[in-house]
């Protein structure tokens, strides 16, 4: 399918991200007059006017448990479950249902209470009222309101509301109430990806924007293709909540400024936290880890860096291609498909997406080249999480040593710090990315390698300050060494019984004891003194940070 053709052209426009594009085989897409409000939002809105694309996107919600069970690939499915542990049905027994150390390796971060797999753009908004990252056992959540930029068309609406200096840090909780969202009209949807006037493709996302500002590239210039992969890079990207000494506080940025590399990322994120006392920046953290005490960086869905320089993105094979391919709803002219899911899910759902252009394979072909792939990524993605384990516990021993010390004792404690935090990261870049593998199979198992390399050096490192005396301890099976930790949630962080049942835990200090403040958006205790409408207290109170 590569049109050799447009190679030069590539080369000579030095493309930034998505290399050259092979524009799909598609229909051009019109330029409509909906006659809807420019700020229009209300998916259902949409919905009127465009009711095939419509009836498509309403197949991100399942209708039932049936209908649930029918999304299962063999690493992949569209329900929530526990990424953790391989017994919360029905991915029972599958390989890709159980990551162990998840808890471990996020220990002392929101992440560590639930994490589960992803499901349709329309259930972004239950999802997130849901999950336990989120502090819903208190007025603040624990977490900024920026968590909602993915989630909801709301944001450009907000940010004006409240200005872009503010916006970003404001509590979470102030925006979870009926009042303020809708679950269903205000989830992922039209006005995140198109203009209501027009349903041009069109950017709503601050961070993506800001990027392509900084890097002088205006996207009303690029291809059709490129824009249909943009459309996805507002959200399933690795980003970060800005620091305040570096601009508005929580703000979400793309760290993409060295380049899409994890390495690039790496390094950027070096000088991007606190100021220091002696002039300059520290090191970026989103936690420091109570276990090794180690300031960790968390990757979050880097698609889009793992696909453009993948075999389909170098090639200009956008996400749309495989992921809203061209289908017919009631026999009418093809469109698009709003129904986001893996590609995998049935022979069909293969046929209107990878067969469109691997015309001389079965379904079942390209099924297996696709497991091939992810097997392989995924055994090693288990290796690199096991040493990371193994590094945490490394540092935890050495730094707490007793006996003869090596000379350079804190340096190459330091080191040791380090390198976990680099492995951990190396791992989290290919276990948050949602293709095991299948989006850039060598990067995948490059980063994979690389991360194993750095724990294993952060594990040399520390059993060189103590003159290898903890080296002895460390070897044999890491799962006897270090149990994975397979429940853990704020309610059990409140009881200290509880944070006892497990050396790694010990280090945490237990929560403060409370009941549920929101369930949903339901409000469970009753309003504080001086708290407004919407449902919580003013805003000044109630900023996270
Ligand atoms: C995540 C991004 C995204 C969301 C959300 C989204 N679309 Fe689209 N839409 C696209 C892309 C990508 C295309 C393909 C554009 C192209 O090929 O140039 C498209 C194409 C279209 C088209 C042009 C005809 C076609 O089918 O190709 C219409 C009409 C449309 N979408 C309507 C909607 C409606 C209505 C909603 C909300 C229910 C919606 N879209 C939500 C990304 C999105
Ligand atoms: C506004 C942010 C946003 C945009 C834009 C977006 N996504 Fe998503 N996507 C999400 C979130 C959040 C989830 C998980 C939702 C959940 O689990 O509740 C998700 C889930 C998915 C899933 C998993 C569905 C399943 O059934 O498991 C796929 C596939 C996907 N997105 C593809 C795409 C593609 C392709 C594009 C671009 C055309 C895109 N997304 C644009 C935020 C976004
Ligand atoms: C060549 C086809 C292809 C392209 C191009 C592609 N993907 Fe995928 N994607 C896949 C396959 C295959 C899987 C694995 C699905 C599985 O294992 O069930 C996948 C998985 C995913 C998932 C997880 C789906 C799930 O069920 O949870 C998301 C999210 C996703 N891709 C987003 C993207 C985004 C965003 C882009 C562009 C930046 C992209 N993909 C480009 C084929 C593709
Ligand atoms: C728009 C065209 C297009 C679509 C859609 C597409 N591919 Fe490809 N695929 C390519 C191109 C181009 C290559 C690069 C090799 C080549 O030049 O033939 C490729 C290579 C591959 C390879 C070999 C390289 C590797 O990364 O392992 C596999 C396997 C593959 N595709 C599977 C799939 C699957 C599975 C899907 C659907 C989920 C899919 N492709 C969808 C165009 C496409």
């Amino acid at each position: 399918m590569l049109k050799r053709t447009i190679l030069p052209f590539c080369l000579l426009t030095a493309l930034f991200l998505a290399g050259c594009s092979a524009e799909p085989q598609a229909p051009l897409v019109p330029k409509y007059k909906t006659g809807l409000d420019k700020k229009e939002i209300k998916n259902s809105a949409f919905g009127k006017q465009f009711p095939q694309q419509w009836q498509t996107y309403q197949r991100n919600t399942q209708a039932n448990e049936a209908e649930m069970r029918k999304t299962e690939t063999k690493y992949k499915a569209s329900f929530p479950f526990r990424k953790n542990d391989d017994t919360s049905p029905p991915m029972v027994g599958k390989p890709g249902a159980g990551q162990p150390y998840l808890k471990n390796l996020w220990l002392g971060y929101p992440f560590s209470f639930e994490y589960n797999e992803g499901r349709g753009h329309t259930y972004a908004v239950e999802d997130i009222l849901n999950i336990d990252r989120i502090n819903r056992y208190s007025e603040a959540a624990g977490l900024p309101a920026t968590c909602w930029n993915c989630k909801t068309p709301k944001i450009p609406s907000w940010v004006e509301e409240f200005g872009d200096d503010k916006f970003w840090s404001m509590n979470f909780n102030l925006f979870r109430s009926k009042e303020r969202i809708d679950v269903n009209e205000h989830t992922i949807g039209c006005a995140n990806c198109h203009n209501a006037e027009t349903m041009e493709l069109s950017l709503y996302s601050v961070p993506l924007k800001e990027y392509l500002g900084r890097k002088n590239i205006d996207y009303n210039k690029l291809s059709r293709n490129e824009k249909r992969a943009l459309a996805c890079a507002q959200c399933h990207v690795e980003y970060y909540f800005n620091e305040p000494d570096h601009g508005p506080a929580r703000k979400p940025i793309l760290p993409w400024d060295k380049g899409l590399e994890p390495e690039d990322m790496y390094v950027y994120y070096s000088d991007k936290g606190k100021a220091k006392q002696g002039g300059g920046f520290d090191r970026f953290a989103d936690w420091i880890h109570p276990v090794s005490k180690t300031p960790m960086i968390k990757a979050q869905h880097p698609e889009y860096e793992f696909w453009y320089n993948g075999t389909h993105g170098a090639a200009g094979v956008s996400c749309a291609d495989c992921h809203m391919p061209y289908t017919r709803v009631d026999g009418k002219k093809k469109i698009s498909s709003h129904q986001w899911i893996s590609p995998l899910r049935n022979d069909e759902m293969i046929d209107n997406s990878c067969r469109q252009c691997h015309t001389d394979k079965t379904a079942e072909f390209l099924r297996e080249r696709v497991h091939f792939t992810q097997d392989r990524v995924y055994r090693q993605l288990l290796t690199a999480q096991d040493l990371s384990v193994l590094a945490h516990e490394a540092v935890r021993r050495a730094s707490e040593w007793q006996g003869e010390k090596g000379a350079d004792f804190n340096a190459a404690l330091a080191q040791a710090r380090e390198m976990v935090r680099k492995g951990q990261f190396f791992w989290d870049m290919v276990s948050a990315e949602n293709s095991v593998g299948f989006h850039n199979p060598s990067k995948a198992l490059e980063t994979l390698t690389l991360s194993q390399q750095y724990s294993r050096k952060a594990v040399e490192l520390a059993s060189s300050a103590t003159k290898y005396e903890i080296a002895k301890d460390l070897e044999g099976d890491v799962r006897t060494l270090v149990p994975p930790i397979m429940e853990w949630s704020r309610k059990l962080m409140m009881d200290q019984a509880n944070l006892d049942k497990h050396v790694w835990t010990r280090y945490l200090k237990p929560l403060p004891k409370s009941e549920l403040v929101w369930d949903g958006q339901e409000r469970k205790t009753p309003m504080k003194t001086g708290a407004t409408k919407q449902g919580i207290g003013p805003v000044s109170v109630l900023q996270d940070k």
